[in-house]
């Protein structure tokens, strides 16, 4: 069976003003034209107008960075899957490390948003990953497991062929430390196995599975050429314009 189509998605953080958000995707666009790979560029709320026009005619596809699951009332601060679906946003990252360990993010809420964007007509990219500490101590394949099992709680076969999973050892966000070609693939191996266990390997085989931390224009091509990673979730190197390039391009 081929391999699934290769995603680059960027994780731009709290990074760039709406204008310069609009001047990067303009300038994106021509790079990832005729691209093999699915180009996604995650970029923070306020962002995401200019940026979805500015990326008409393109095919470079909008996520948003967080989601609330109630679709409206008193949350002050939050923003419902209607307010991006009507925006023309495509992914939503849900469950960053960042947003589990600043904003008390939990597996229930993950949970709650990953069924919130599908019934919404969006794709969650949901993240996932251990600490140094919990590898050290040989519990990764647990920890992951653990995460992915009660995001998907509920949610169909077709759902979760649809969806896309990041994983991202936490100690090599932002640290320039990337996991290695192996260990990379062996975790996004058991999260297939899981999903194969939970839903069958008809399913397995369709979702997504993309590695993220410290993925950069040098190493992007041998990580993803392993078998069980589908792309990439890029934080740092999704900022700049070549670097990016070079990732969407990896393959050539
Ligand atoms: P990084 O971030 O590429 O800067 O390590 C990845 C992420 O947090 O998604």
């Amino acid at each position: 069976m081929s391999k699934r189509v290769i995603m680059a998605a960027g994780n731009w953080k709290m990074n760039k003003t709406p204008k310069e958000a609009v001047e990067f995707v303009s300038q994106l666009k021509d790079i990832a034209a005729g691209a093999e790979s699915e180009v996604v560029v995650g970029v923070p709320f306020v962002c995401i107008p200019g940026v979805v026009e500015a990326a008409k005619g393109s095919n470079i596809k909008v996520a948003a960075q967080n989601v609330h699951w109630e679709a409206s009332g008193a949350y002050t601060g939050e923003v419902s899957c209607g307010m991006l679906k009507e925006l023309g946003v495509n992914y939503v990252i849900i469950g960053h490390s960042e947003r589990r360990e600043y904003f008390g993010e939990t597996n229930e809420m993950i949970n709650k948003k990953a069924k919130a964007i599908l019934e919404s007509g969006m794709i969650p990219i949901i993240c996932c990953g251990e600490t140094l500490t919990q590898r050290e101590q040989g519990v990764t394949s647990e920890h992951v497991r653990y995460q992915i099992k009660i995001a998907l709680l509920g949610l169909s076969a077709e759902e979760v062929s649809r969806i896309v999973i990041a994983y991202e050892p936490i100690w090599a966000i932002g640290t320039g430390k990337t996991a290695t070609n192996e260990q990379a693939e062996e975790v996004c191996a058991i999260i297939r196995q899981l999903i194969a266990e939970l839903y069958g390997s008809d399913v397995s085989e369709k979702t997504r599975i993309l590695y993220g931390g410290s993925v950069n224009a040098s190493n992007a091509k041998e990580l993803f050429a392993m078998p069980n990673i589908d792309g990439g979730l890029v934080g740092g190197a999704s900022l700049k314009l070549d670097a990016f390039g070079k990732i969407i391009r990896h393959y050539e």
